[in-house]
């Protein structure tokens, strides 16, 4: 069992500092998920494919993270309230390189 700290910003601009595992295969939008930081419903629709932005969330530390891929990317490039630092929760794996990732999530579209 092994977790990092990451702080999660939720809709309404509360900060929340989870713990979260690195050894379950879980993204960002799944921690999110878990600790309920945004009503089921609004967040993971696609179930994580690249394919809602429901998940879009604004990286606010200078972590390194992977590359987006091209479905990341062009789902981006869709989405509302895109940021320069905005990424797709899903496809972001925590990681121990992420201890520490300050993140906030996007407003909701629709
Ligand atoms: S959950 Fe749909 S794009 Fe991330």
């Amino acid at each position: 069992m092994s977790d990092i700290k990451i702080k999660i910003t939720d809709r309404d601009g509360v900060l929340h500092e989870v713990d979260a595992p690195t050894d379950m295969n879980m993204n960002l939008m799944e921690v999110v998920r878990s600790y309920e930081l945004a009503p089921e419903g609004t967040i993971g629709i696609c179930g994580g494919m690249a394919m809602c932005a429901s998940c879009q969330c604004y990286i606010k530390s200078d972590h390194s993270l992977p590359e987006k891929s091209d479905d990341e990317e062009a789902m981006l490039a869709e989405a509302f309230f895109v940021e320069d630092n905005s990424r797709l929760g899903c496809q972001i794996h925590m990681t121990d390189a992420l201890d520490g990732l300050e993140v906030e999530l996007a407003p909701e579209e629709a």
